[in-house]
């Protein structure tokens, strides 16, 4: 296996892949940023361009630094662009099957000595390496970023079945020179930060479905009580309403306990296209978006 990693192809521009690959350019890694939508590129972009900004303003890297950093990002809506890179992390929505779908572009684009990590927050690696084979296996790693990428410390390391020594021990050492802290956990579903997170916030919907409290209220008690930095119910629109619901499915098939199936009060507001502050109103409202 190829071991320096001097580019990376982060697959998916969403809130994940965009802190991803703002992460490892601000790294010193050429990063090619991929996705199908070019406005999501722009985005994304746009993002990158505000968040460096405001890292000059505060003292935290020099206008120097900050144009070396953009001037590693490429956009493309091109996996070929690409082809030529060290390691690959995906980070396209929480679907099995898209998933699958693109370990297998991945798997026919880059060399066959790179490590093919998937940003996934719930779905099994074992799972997704099926995708590329039982050869390709070993190189399957989980490597799960924390939203936002920039600021939060952990990357949760989840090695699937066939996952390697070395591929692991090469995600840690990348995971370390991005600024994380890699933290092991086997792979079941949810793994240990959402099999923990998501309930809790869950809960707290059912909390406020039952009346036990007003949704600000709710945080509040859990801010002030608890010390978080966000409450429940802030935290799940911050990560997006559909995500959460969405992990909880993943946690109640894989699981089989009841106690995983998303709070009503969940459903309807995603039914409602009420999915936080990307659409805007989720919990709370933000302004139309
Ligand atoms: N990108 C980059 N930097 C950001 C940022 C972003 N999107 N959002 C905030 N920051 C930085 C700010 O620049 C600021 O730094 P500065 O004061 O030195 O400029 C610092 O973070 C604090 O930001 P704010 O003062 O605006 O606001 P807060 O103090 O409330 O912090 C927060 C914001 C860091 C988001 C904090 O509220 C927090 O830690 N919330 C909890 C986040 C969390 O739990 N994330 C995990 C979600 S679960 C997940 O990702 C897993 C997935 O699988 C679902």
């Amino acid at each position: 296996m190829s071991t320096e990693v001097k580019s990376i192809a982060v697959i998916g521009a969403g809130t994940m892949g965009s802190g991803i690959a703002l992460v490892s350019a601000m790294t010193g890694i050429k990063t090619y940023q991929v996705d199908v939508s070019d406005a999501q590129l722009e985005r994304s972009k746009a993002g990158h361009t505000k968040i460096m900004g405001r890292n000059v303003e505060k003292g935290r890297m020099t206008a120097e630094q900050a144009e070396a950093a953009a001037g590693l990002l490429t956009y493309t809506t091109s996996m070929t662009d690409a082809k030529d890179v060290d390691w690959a992390v995906e980070a396209v929505f929480e679907n099995a099957e898209l998933k699958k779908g693109i370990f297998k572009e991945m798997q026919a684009t880059f060399r066959d000595d790179i490590v093919l990590a998937s940003n996934t927050s719930s779905i099994s690696i074992t799972d997704v390496a099926t995708a590329v084979g039982d050869a390709d296996a070993p190189r399957v790693i989980g490597m799960h970023f924390f939203n936002p990428v920039p600021v939060m410390k952990l990357v949760e390391v989840i090695k699937g079945l066939a996952t390697s020594e070395e591929t692991t021990a090469r995600t840690i050492a990348l995971a370390e020179r991005m600024g994380k802290v890699p933290v092991p956990a086997n792979d079941r579903a949810g793994f240990v930060s959402n099999r923990v997170l998501m309930p809790m916030i869950n809960e707290a919907f059912y909390a406020w479905m039952e009346g036990v409290a007003e949704p600000a209220d709710i945080d509040s008690i859990m801010k002030l009580g608890c010390n978080f930095p966000m409450g429940p119910l802030r935290l799940a629109d911050f990560i997006g309403l559909d995500v959460c619901h969405d992990i909880m499915m993943v946690l109640h098939r894989e699981l089989g306990d009841p106690k995983f199936f998303p709070c009503p009060k969940l459903r309807q507001l995603v039914t409602a296209g009420r999915l936080g502050d990307k659409s805007g109103q989720g919990v709370f409202e933000y302004g139309k978006k």
